[in-house]
């Protein structure tokens, strides 16, 4: 328990602002995971840690970089971390995660995603200005004219990158001849400076089974290396080739096509990602380890073979998610605040005011309802990370 918790002669009725008070102090002895709130996220720094040396590892041997997607955790404290263990950059889905991580000093920082608003353009010029090394996609020739036209407005070069179709159609421009004619538009504008291509193949980070991913991988980026091989025959510079997926990591740097992998999901894993299957263990992908959850409290037990729990569907519980140590036990969606555990083993009964964790589903939107990860070794927290924004301005 927090210390003083109980019978405190403070004589404050404010528990949670005792315990907020402590977290931003950072005086964090003796709190224990039965202290949180909950709902709540906890990262098993262990497996954590575990997950972010085993990608820098992979990358060292292989070769290939790592420009870590800050989309999944939305934390400096993550991607600091992951710069920090040899990551040469990070990539983010929105102009505001570029800000958030940008004004943390950190550089390197891609936008996977075209900027085609007036205020998005603005920002990432913006962005550009406060730090050369900052750089966008694009997939659009509309697109690129714009960012020139922003960029020379602002007197300065923006670092830009041609983003080409690779099996997901909700981005990227046709290979081949669009392709190379974007990137020759790009490279031919003064104010914007031709860095390389991208091409996501999201279909490919969750296809079943390593050598049908490995097949997926190489039919979606076999339009996108053409692309590459053209561009450099016609003398453009493609310093970089970005894309890739915690699901094809391994795949990737096999097919030797990328320079670097976009990466995200690996630092804490989702039940999505474990159902793939891996190299070494068809059943689950187990190459990097689940190190976070969900942290519930049991509210109602009425009935029998069920349990009532305080997470629903305001903390994107899914049936899909899992529960830490019962494989057996099934999560349903009851409501808004409320979750429904069901099993069938008797004798293993939850009690009124366990603990249970979950393993969520998808990374993305989970992290996205909270706003700050308890770190923990075993019981005991050892660390608090905030997560960026859940609403508002901060989102946009
Ligand atoms: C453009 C892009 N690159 C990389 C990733 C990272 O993929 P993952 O989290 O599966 O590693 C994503 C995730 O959706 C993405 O949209």
């Amino acid at each position: 328990m927090v210390a003083g918790a109980a019978g405190s002669s403070a004589g404050t009725t404010d528990r949670l602002a005792e315990l907020e008070a402590r977290l931003a102090r950072h005086d964090l002895k003796d709190i224990y995971k039965d202290d949180l709130p909950t709902p709540c996220m906890v990262v098993d720094q262990e497996i954590f840690d575990a997950n972010l040396k085993k990608m820098s590892d992979h990358c060292s041997k292989t070769g290939i970089h790592l420009r870590a997607h800050v989309k999944v955790h939305k934390s400096t404290e993550v991607a600091r971390r992951q710069l920090g263990m040899g990551a040469i950059g990070l990539t983010c889905a929105t102009v505001a995660e570029c800000e958030l991580m940008s004004q943390a000093g950190f550089h390197g920082i891609l936008l996977t995603r075209q900027p085609t608003s007036k205020n998005n353009i603005a920002r990432v010029l913006a962005l550009a200005k406060h730090d050369s090394t900052f750089g966008t996609v694009v997939d659009d020739p509309q697109v690129a004219t714009w960012l020139q036209d922003a960029a020379r407005a602002e007197n300065l070069r923006l670092r830009t990158v041609v983003d080409v179709y690779a099996g997901l159609t909700r981005h990227g421009i046709e290979a081949g001849r669009p392709a190379l004619d974007l990137a020759k538009q790009v490279d031919s504008s003064k104010n914007l400076k031709l860095v390389g291509i991208m091409g996501y193949s999201g279909t490919a980070a969750h296809t079943h089974g390593f050598e049908e991913r490995m097949k997926k991988s190489r039919t979606d980026l076999s339009g996108l290396l053409e692309t590459v091989a053209a561009a450099r025959s016609a003398g453009l510079p493609v310093e970089i080739i970005t894309g890739g997926s915690t699901g094809t990591y391994n795949v990737d740097s096999e097919l030797k096509g990328l320079t670097e992998l976009q990466a995200g999901s690996f630092v804490f894993m989702d039940t999505g990602y474990q159902k793939i299957g891996g190299k070494n263990n068809p059943a689950v992908f187990d190459d990097f380890g689940p190190a976070l959850t969900v942290l519930t409290t049991v509210i109602s037990r009425r009935h029998p073979g069920q349990c009532t729990i305080d997470a629903g569907n305001k903390a994107l519980l899914k049936p899909t998610d899992e529960v830490k140590g019962r494989a057996d036990v099934k999560v349903e969606n009851q409501g808004a605040e409320y979750g429904l555990l069901v099993w069938k083993d008797g004798d293993r009964d939850y009690k009124i005011g366990d603990r249970v964790e979950l393993y969520p589903s998808n990374l993305d939107m989970s992290t996205n309802v909270y706003d700050r990860y308890y770190v923990t070794r075993g019981e005991r927290l050892v660390d608090v990370w905030p997560i960026m924004g859940r609403s508002g301005a901060a989102q946009r």
